[in-house]
């Protein structure tokens, strides 16, 4: 087994995709544990899932901050005092900028509830749903400046139904997020992503390949 490295987790919320990467660092799914858990809000329910499973949790306000700049920077010097490897934005609803992506060039991860670069920003479901596209899914992407922006590791496809809402959609969508930061963050740790400009390879042999597969939604099946 390849050392362990260790995770920085920005989130400013719920928290599911901290918790379905406590599950994998705790179950040896992934050879990571998380060091520490920052959150731009102080009511972040990510902070009682961390506190319950005695991950350290810091609370940083941005408003003690003059500006994003000065926030990221902050950021980063407490990331760096937990030696941080790998830092994951799990719904941290802030925009970063190059005070933190620099430092962490190629090791700092977002996931987005849409098949980037489409829908970025907020309420990306809704947006897919409004647009009326038949498939959406999940993008885990290196960060670069730019709102959801940066080279993409792995994506899960989800089909949209006519009666989903967007409540439906986020829920098809929210459990394949659980699944692949997870395996992102594994690739990391085991050294197979290789960033080539705006593309991710993936070194190694995958333990499946979709090959020539193809999605097809709706489907008319014609006798
Ligand atoms: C997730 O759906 C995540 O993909 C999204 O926020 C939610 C956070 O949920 N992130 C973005 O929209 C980033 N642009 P969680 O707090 O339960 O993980």
């Amino acid at each position: 087994m390849s050392k362990k490295i260790r995770l920085g987790v920005l989130i400013s919320g719920r928290g599911s995709n901290l918790q379905s990467v406590i599950e994998a660092s705790k179950n040896g799914i992934i050879d990571a544990d998380i060091a520490i858990v920052i959150s731009d809000k102080k009511d972040a329910y990510g902070l009682v899932r961390a506190k319950e499973n005695d991950i350290p949790t810091l609370f940083l306000s941005p408003k003690d901050y003059k500006n994003r700049e000065d926030f990221d920077k902050k950021v980063v010097e407490e990331l760096n005092n937990y030696k941080v490897d790998l830092v994951l934005l799990a719904g941290f609803m802030r925009i970063v900028t190059s005070a933190l992506i620099e430092p962490f060039r190629n090791r700092i991860m977002n996931i987005h509830p849409a098949l980037l670069p489409s829908f970025p920003g907020l309420d990306a479901q809704k947006q897919a749903l409004e647009y009326g596209v038949k498939f959406s899914g999940c993008t885990v992407h290196f960060v670069e400046e730019g709102m959801d922006e940066g080279p993409i590791i792995i994506q899960a496809v989800v089909p949209v139904m006519d009666n989903d809402t967007v409540d439906s959609l986020s829920e098809r969508i929210l459990k394949y997020e659980h699944k692949i930061y997870p395996i992102a963050v594994q690739l990391f740790a085991e050294g197979r992503l290789k960033v080539e400009e705006r593309r991710v390879k993936v070194l190694g042999k995958a333990a499946h390949h979709l090959g020539e597969k193809v999605l097809i939604n709706p489907y008319l099946n014609r006798r």
